[in-house]
């Protein structure tokens, strides 16, 4: 079988030495790679470097090999064209439709899906004109990918840091197992929260759950490939932040609370993926509780935490937003199921059986999506992701 083809687009930004990793990801996973640098890509990082990692020549002007007609060429037979790193002016340009070098050229003639990585200061991401393009560019169905917060060029630190590699490649790889079909969560904002929340007892004590936040990680992943603006609200998950996905840490309960329902204020969906903790220590004590000779341990008093799902359900932040819950049961799954969904009021209920060697931390799972019209979507043992999938396929014909 021919290797998939994948154009890798890479525009002037201090980012491009790390899009030599992602370049290597795609050949090493089998795809066949042409790289199209910039002018400026390559004050960065020179053609050779880009022609040995890819096994081509990286062509950069319409001039070159001219008979070989690559300003069409390039872009006609790709399975997958991916800009990384995309600078502010590359995502001005894609979104005008000007075409003024190869890179350019090739984004106008791509049939395929097109995703772009931005990186750049925090203040030409967050400018007006930037913003536009990049709504510009999603509303047409490229996949834009949120940058990532942290250490910029010299010594800024802020939103427009390029996402890891390896994260990118994730994108990449989803997107291209999606084929020709649209990316359809493409304009929508979705929330999700993954994780186990933990509620301190003392400063080194708490109580907390088995999740791992794998399930949420899945669905966060699969939203940003099927176009969405995601954010993530983890509680205490070890697992990377995916690439393109606003990623806002939280510990406990209430934390979860407070960001999800910021986040909600403009949503299409919320998908409460996380185990949140429905009883919190009614008291935390300031110093470490001591063992004293002699003495048995207090009990440990518990206060209800907010019942966030319930909450969101009923004061819908916009009118049409999709709530969408997940209970873990160990028994009587169904029936509590469905219990569960009517008394909480969200309209889609994924419904799953854990146990300690089941579920959690596990990379599968298996899962029945109620819906409050009755309708059962069993989804088969398989890996979270594939549950993920099926949920935004219910979703997204669901959202106004
Ligand atoms: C050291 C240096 C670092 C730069 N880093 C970025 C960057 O990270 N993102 C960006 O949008 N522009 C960055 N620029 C500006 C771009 O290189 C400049 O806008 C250029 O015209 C982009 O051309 P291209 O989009 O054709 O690659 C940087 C420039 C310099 C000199």
């Amino acid at each position: 079988m021919d290797k998939p083809k994948v154009v890798l687009g890479v525009s002037g930004g201090i980012a491009a030495y790390k899009a030599c990793e992602l370049l290597r990801r795609l050949t090493e996973s089998g795809h066949d790679v042409r790289v199209v640098p910039t002018e400026s890509a390559l004050h960065f990082v020179g053609e050779a470097t880009w022609s040995a990692l890819s096994g081509h020549p990286a062509v950069t002007q319409v001039w070159e090999t001219v008979h070989e007609v690559p300003h069409v060429r390039i872009g006609q037979q790709a399975d997958l064209v991916v800009v990384a790193p995309a600078t502010a002016d590359m995502l001005a340009k894609a979104a005008h439709g000007l075409a003024d070098d190869l890179l350019t050229n090739t984004l106008l003639t791509a049939r395929c899906p097109v995703v772009f990585a931005p990186a750049m200061h925090t203040e030409m991401w967050e400018n007006a004109a930037t913003q536009e393009n990049v709504a510009t560019l999603r509303r047409r169905g490229a996949v834009v990918l949120e940058p990532a917060v942290g250490r910029l060029t010299g010594v800024d630190t802020g939103k427009g840091r390029f996402p890891e590699p390896g994260e990118i490649f994730e994108v990449c790889r989803r997107v291209l197992a999606r084929g020709a079909r649209e990316p359809d969560l493409a304009g929508r904002h979705v929330v999700i929260s993954a994780g186990g929340t933990r509620e301190p007892l003392d400063p080194v004590r708490y109580l907390g759950n088995r999740s791992s936040g794998k399930q949420g990680y899945a669905l966060a992943r699969t939203a940003v490939a099927r176009g969405a603006r995601v954010t993530l609200v983890a509680a205490n998950s070890e697992l990377p932040d995916p690439a393109g996905v606003d990623v806002v840490h939280v510990g406990t309960a209430v934390q979860l609370r407070e960001a999800v329902i910021k986040a909600a204020a403009d949503a299409d969906a919320v998908v409460m993926a996380a185990a949140v903790a429905d009883f919190r220590p009614a008291r935390y004590a300031e110093g470490k509780i001591k063992k004293r000779d002699g003495e048995e341990p207090e009990p440990v008093a518990l206060v209800r935490n907010p019942d966030v799902l319930a909450e969101l359900s009923a004061d819908r932040a916009r009118p049409g937003q999709i709530v969408v819950g997940f209970a873990a049961e160990t028994d009587d799954v169904l029936a509590n199921g469905r219990a569960k969904l009517a008394r909480k009021g969200c309209d889609l209920l994924v419904v799953n059986e854990v146990g300690e060697r089941r579920t959690f931390g596990s990379e599968e799972n298996e899962a029945v999506v109620l819906a409050p019209d009755g309708t059962e979507t069993p989804v088969p043992h398989g890996p979270k992701e594939a549950l993920a999938d099926t949920v935004w396929d219910l979703v997204s014909p669901r959202l106004a």
